[in-house]
């Protein structure tokens, strides 16, 4: 492939409609997601790709049904456990970024082991975005940034210096931003990192979204023109 995007992110959407659309509970859309999660990662190795982002909970997603937010928590604790052999094996390193505050002691503790565990490794690393929201991490960056300035230091950051703040502090902003299921909206993801990002929707449902439909979003930003506002 000629033009390989270094950080590719996705909105997955759509599980819940993919299950109802079988007469099932919206549980079994996440389930199959899991599968095209799993299909994306091993896709975005193959190829080269170094960062692969998922927005897999927002801050927004509290507020769903109580029964919901548990199953996927419960998801993404099982997930861990279930691909962190794979993950050695195949050299992924694993990182979450988000509120972490708001998630549960048991789950933070299986973060860190399985961030400290797959550190080292260096092929492609995999960041699950977890109670995480674009306002809140441009928030959370302002406040840490305020707290340990000097109002001179604080007065003179520039867009380059605010970006040590953010969580995504270190990792390159998103090339390739997809979002599945038909939905042509931002829904408070990467809101500043996303600044020059090339988006990629799809109707295609999230658990529909494996490596065919990765690879055509991958051939159809290596035909896109990235100017960043400059004339060529
Ligand atoms: C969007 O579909 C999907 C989510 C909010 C959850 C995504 C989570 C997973 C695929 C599983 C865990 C992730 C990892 C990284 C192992 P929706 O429920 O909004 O669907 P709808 O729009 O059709 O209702």
């Amino acid at each position: 492939m000629e033009i390989l995007p270094q950080h590719v992110s996705i909105i997955m959407d759509g599980n819940g409609r993919w299950a109802r659309a079988r007469g099932k509970e919206r549980v079994f859309g996440h389930l199959e997601g899991v599968e095209s999660v799993r299909a994306c990662l091993e896709e975005a190795a193959t190829l080269g790709i170094k960062y692969l982002s998922l927005y897999a909970f927002s801050e927004e997603n509290w507020n769903r049904p109580q029964a919901e937010v548990s199953t996927l928590m419960e998801l993404m604790m099982k997930s861990m456990k279930n691909e962190f052999s794979n993950m050695m094996k195949n050299n992924i390193r694993f990182v979450v970024l988000g509120n972490r505050s708001r998630l549960s002691e048991g789950l933070n503790a299986a973060i860190d082991k399985m961030m400290e565990d797959t550190a080292a490794n260096n092929r492609t690393t995999i960041i699950v975005f977890l109670s995480y929201s674009g306002k809140w991490d441009i928030m959370q960056a302002m406040k840490k940034a305020a707290a340990e300035l000097s109002p001179e230091a604080f007065q003179a950051l520039g867009p380059e210096d605010f970006d040590n703040y953010l969580v995504t502090a270190g990792i390159p902003d998103p090339d390739l931003l997809i979002r599945t299921s038909g939905e042509l909206r931002i829904s408070n993801y990467l809101l500043w990192q996303s600044a020059y990002t090339e988006f990629y929707f799809t109707d295609v449902l999230w658990p529909d979204f494996r490596k065919e439909q990765f690879r055509q979003a991958i051939e159809e930003y290596g035909r896109r023109d990235r100017r960043y506002g400059k004339v060529k």
